[in-house]
């Protein structure tokens, strides 16, 4: 196993930093929810309407037995859940992107495509439910990486370059 996996709180910045770590390293980026969604050929807000959570998570499940088998060399984004996967060290090195919960909802807050960075989150659509949410997951994140970037206030440039530091280091 040579993947980075990045976790952390829903909106935090995992897919473009992995989309931007694979373009300046010239490794390949792989997102967990973009592999769900192509499979089901649903977004995931419908298959959230649709199916329910649960059925998401066997979804996510699913993708982490392939990731295991079948990844390897890539950097991998995931969605805000997927931590829980058993296999999840399995997979690649853990690495929390890390930031306030009030950073976040800025972050989100501020994209120019507000709305609908809200509106595909089934799991964000109410504020002081997902403060509940980050605040529960916020440890358990931490218990499972090797390691932990704090990103809040920092350049998508800052960070691809001091993760590659972390990441080569811990080797
Ligand atoms: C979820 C996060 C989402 C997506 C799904 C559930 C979660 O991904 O996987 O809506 O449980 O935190 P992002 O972290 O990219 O928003």
């Amino acid at each position: 196993m040579s993947n980075t996996i990045l976790i952390g709180f829903m909106g935090v910045g995992k897919g473009t930093i992995a989309r931007a770590y694979a373009k300046e390293f010239n490794e390949f980026a792989i997102d967990t929810d973009d592999l769900i969604e192509s499979l089901e050929n649903r977004k995931i807000k419908t298959i959230f309407k649709e199916d329910g959570e649960p059925y998401f998570r066997e979804l996510e499940k699913k993708c982490a037995l392939w990731l295991e088998r079948s990844v390897k060399d890539s950097i991998i984004s995931t969605g805000g859940g997927f931590y829980r996967q058993e296999n999840l060290k399995k997979i690649g090195k853990v690495v929390l992107l890390d930031s306030s919960f009030d950073g976040i909802y800025n972050r989100l807050k501020n994209h120019p495509n507000s709305e609908k960075k809200f509106a595909k989150r089934p799991l964000f659509q109410n504020i002081d439910e997902a403060r509940e949410l980050y605040k529960k997951r916020s440890s358990e994140y931490r218990k499972i990486a090797d390691i932990i970037l704090d990103v809040e206030d920092k350049s998508v440039d800052e960070i691809i370059k001091e993760l590659k530091v972390k990441v080569q280091l811990s080797i």
